[in-house]
């Protein structure tokens, strides 16, 4: 399949490149690069083995720039991971956040719909479920209160494309929501590139790891878990890219809307994943404890069956893989892709 990958430059996206290609598909890249760097699509292209992968600098609010990539292309199916995701900033600029997110994805599938592709998998998140109502989580678990703008443009864009497929059930829409991504890919050549401070708990151990920041803050050790530090289902991120190839399979099935968690089923807790780290790697990871962090929750993993029932994807990384290849990627490129 011909393939449109918005937000291809990001984390998520320049992995799945790599395992479309692999799979014998083809793809072209719309990014506005307002959190990425072109460097990671010329690495993309070095790792696959062609000269390289069709790229539009291209906003997906701006109409007229996305009409022209239709006009140019023929595309089977988009996977929409362009959008706004710090959760921090989202608090702090909630307009900016539904107005990218919400507007940007408007504009794209009303171009997509002009140009009768009606096939789309879009970047949802474990966040839906907001304090899940049942552990481990499956697609049935209602979704909840998120606790922050961020989430609710996630919880309100499944809703968009939701009545979207009901008012033309010639849409296939496909949910995925990702619990904890981490990793890269094993060339160590492309990876997570988080400007400023990092949000999440793997780019920060890792960002100690190399010397950049002095220890970890762990947030909260009174948690109602084994260890009282907060749990998560942590998932490589090339298991997830393999997710969106198999997520096309149905969509050449006909699926109508379908909604699947791409997570392991297994939870780690903070703790786990600094013994994880250091063990595997060799490195001491310094940290504190330090109070909880506002809108937290203690406990949060899939139950990935739907996936693997209908799918046939199951996560085949496990934590040792995840630590490993997160400092690799740390390792060989300290300043992730600005120093080259
Ligand atoms: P990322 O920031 O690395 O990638 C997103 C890409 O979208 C960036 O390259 C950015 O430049 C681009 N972009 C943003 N707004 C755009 C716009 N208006 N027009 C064109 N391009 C735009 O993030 P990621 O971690 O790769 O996440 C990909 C998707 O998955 C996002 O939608 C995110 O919300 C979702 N998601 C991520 C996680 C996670 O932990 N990384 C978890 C759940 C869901
Ligand atoms: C965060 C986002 C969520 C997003 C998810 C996946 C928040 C409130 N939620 O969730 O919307 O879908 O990432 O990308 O940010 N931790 C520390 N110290 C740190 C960083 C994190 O102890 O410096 C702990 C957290 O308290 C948590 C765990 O590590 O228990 C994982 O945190 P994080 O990586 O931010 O992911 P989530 O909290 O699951």
């Amino acid at each position: 399949m011909h393939i449109l990958v918005t937000g291809g430059a990001g984390y998520i996206g320049s992995h799945t490149l790599i395992e479309l290609y692999k799979a014998g598909h083809t793809a072209v890249v719309v990014d506005n690069l307002s959190n990425s760097n072109p460097e990671s699509l010329r690495r993309v292209a070095q790792i696959i083995g062609v000269d390289r992968i069709p790229f539009h600098q291209t906003d997906i609010r701006d109409r007229e720039g996305l009409e022209a990539v239709f006009t140019k292309h023929h595309f089977d199916a988009c996977i929409h991971f362009a959008g706004l995701k710090a959760v921090g900033e989202s608090v702090a600029k909630p307009w900016e956040y539904y107005e990218n997110n919400i507007s940007g994805t408007l504009v794209l599938v009303d171009v997509m719909r002009k140009h009768d592709c009606k096939n789309i998998i879009f970047s949802s998140s474990a966040t839906v479920y907001g304090d899940p109502a049942e552990i481990p989580i499956t697609e049935q678990c209602p979704k909840g209160q998120c606790t922050n703008p961020y989430g609710w443009t996630k919880s309100m864009l499944e809703q968009v494309l939701t009545d979207i497929q009901k008012a033309d059930p010639s849409w296939n829409v496909v949910l995925l929501r990702y619990f904890n991504p981490v990793g890269a890919h094993p060339s160590g050549r492309i990876g997570e590139n988080p400007n400023g401070t990092p949000n999440n708990l793997m780019p920060y151990i890792t960002q100690v790891a190399v010397g950049k920041r002095p220890q970890l803050g762990i947030f909260g050790n009174d948690y109602p878990t084994p260890d009282g530090t907060g749990v998560r289902d942590y998932i490589h991120v090339v298991d997830l890219a393999n997710g969106h190839v198999s997520a096309l399979k149905a969509i050449e099935c006909v699926c109508g809307l379908a909604i699947y968690n791409l997570g392991t089923g297994h939870g780690y807790s903070v703790l786990d994943m600094v013994n994880a780290f250091q063990r595997v790697n060799g490195v001491t990871i310094p940290y504190t404890i330090q109070s909880r962090r506002p809108g937290d929750i203690a406990t949060c993993y899939s139950n990935p069956a739907k996936a693997e029932q209908e799918l046939g994807w199951k996560a085949k990384f496990g934590i040792d893989d995840m630590v490993r290849d997160s400092w690799n990627w740390q390792r060989l490129n300290p300043d992730g892709y600005n120093e080259n």
